[in-house]
């Protein structure tokens, strides 16, 4: 079994060393950040995933998982090293490759003084061309050694969810394999059919540049689909008795267009969607080519969180001085992260108007203070948060909001307004008891 190092503590570094090391493997996980270390040293990850803290602690504990804050140690002590360093955007939208180049500087100088082939797969999201253009070069220069005949270099795009990273990692769709050359992609193949043990997805594989290009397409389709779906439900709103739900649930038993990602709602955020997208848009522009669908895809992700304050607004006959629950801080449920969330972006708005708010979130509400410090009131409780307010906006559809009763809303709201960004509630059983408006509800006769 190959031994394995992985570069970089973040969600797909964190969450893919430990798959790796509970399954057998040797792994060693570098992270630079000293804090970060200690905390995966000692079992407790820096961010929440479901089933990650336990799965931590047995690799941890049994030793097939260990951490170090050096490069040379990860990579000499490993056959294949996977880079997942972040790949963050400058203000310009162009990508920012300072760890790509820092981590392949020093892999090639971890390189220089080793025996033996090595496989390098670049893991992080970035601009096609990189890892011929960048990565490459960087490594041959400060290993001295030649790619494609003393180590080699592929590219592996990965699709993981915060909130079901885990299992995304063991059970994912399918495997792209970018290949410097049929040797570096014929060691990641067997590695990846080693791993699903018989149980592998499709893998495909193509050239560097093009396995790069098929994460950034993917993740553009799947922020077109939304913005789509935000559109439609615009749209129906305007319109008596006409439900977007409806409409998906419709559209979406059409093989050729798919239920998934036809959730209608506040927008999407994360730090993946839309850094990925304003990328891609900086990148085709780089290229002389006008990406005309990616831009209005941002467009109207960026109006949909207005969307739902107008609705509000509307409904309340302004927002000055109006107390607003805000339900859910993180981008999605099942996270902490509340990175370009679009609950962040509904709260400023409010603020804008002269809102006062208080919000409740299971997780993230730490993380949300750090951005938005005390210009909001937290709860501990849901319940807590819709006490003696005028209006609640749901933002994020927590399984716990699911067990909301409309008496909860009735009885503890000053005002009892329920705006569903999210459509966790039925509106035919909330609608009877709450003044209840929702993203892509018509208005009933
Ligand atoms: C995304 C991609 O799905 C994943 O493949 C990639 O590797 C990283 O980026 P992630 O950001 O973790 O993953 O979450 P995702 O489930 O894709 O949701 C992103 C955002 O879109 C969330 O804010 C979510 O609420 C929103 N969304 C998703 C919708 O508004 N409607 C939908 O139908 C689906």
């Amino acid at each position: 079994m190959k031994k394995i190092s992985v570069i970089g503590g973040g969600h797909v570094g964190l969450v893919s060393a430990v798959c790796f090391a509970n399954s057998g493997y040797d792994v060693i996980l570098c992270e630079r950040d000293i804090e970060k270390t200690e905390h995966i040293r000692t079992a407790r990850p820096p961010f929440f995933e479901p089933s990650l803290e336990v799965l931590l602690k047995k690799t941890i504990d049994v030793g097939r998982l260990r951490v170090s804050t050096r490069i040379k140690d990860a990579v000499s002590n490993s056959e294949v090293t996977f880079v997942a360093v972040e790949t963050p955007i400058k203000p310009d939208g162009s990508i920012d490759l300072t760890s790509i180049e820092t981590s392949s500087a020093e892999t090639g100088e971890a390189l220089r003084g080793e025996e033996g082939y090595h496989l390098v797969v670049i893991r992080s999201t970035v601009i096609p061309g990189t890892t011929e253009n960048v990565v490459r070069p960087i490594i041959e220069k400060r290993s001295g050694k030649r790619v494609g005949e003393d180590f080699g270099l592929a590219m592996q795009p990965e699709f993981l969810r915060e909130g079901s990273a885990i299992e995304d990692t063991l059970n994912p769709n399918r495997i792209v394999i970018g290949e410097y050359d049929k040797r570096s992609g014929e060691v990641l193949e067997r590695l990846c059919l080693d791993f699903y043990r018989g149980k592998a997805p499709p893998i495909i594989r193509m050239n560097l540049a093009s396995a790069e290009m098929v994460k950034y397409a993917s993740n553009a389709f799947l922020t077109m689909k939304i913005s789509f779906i935000n559109q439609v439900a615009n749209l129906c709103e305007k319109m008596k008795e006409v439900d977007v739900v409806k409409v998906a649930d419709a559209m979406g038993l059409d093989e050729r267009i798919g239920r998934k990602f036809l959730n209608a709602g506040v927008g999407f955020g994360g730090p993946c969607l839309g850094k990925d997208l304003r990328a891609f848009i900086n990148f085709s522009c780089q290229l002389g080519y006008t990406s005309e669908i990616f831009e209005a895809v941002l467009n109207v992700n960026e109006r949909q969180a207005r969307h739902v304050v107008d609705l509000a607004a509307r409904e309340l006959g302004g927002l000055k001085a109006k107390t607003i629950a805000i339900l859910g801080l993180s981008f999605k449920p099942n996270t902490d992260d509340v990175k370009d969330s679009p609950s962040i972006r509904i709260i400023n708005e409010l603020l804008k108007e002269g809102a006062s708010l208080v919000a409740y979130d299971p997780r993230a509400i730490e993380n949300a203070r750090l951005i938005l410090g005390e210009k909001v009131r937290y709860a501990s409780s849901a319940l807590e948060c819709l006490s003696d307010t005028d209006c609640c906006i749901v933002a994020t559809e927590w399984d716990e909001f699911k067990r909301l009763s409309p008496q909860d809303f009735s009885e503890l709201m000053r005002k009892p307004l329920l705006i569903n960004g999210r459509r966790i509630f039925d509106p035919g059983v909330y609608g009877k008891s709450l003044r209840y408006v929702a993203v892509g509800l018509g208005a009933s006769r």
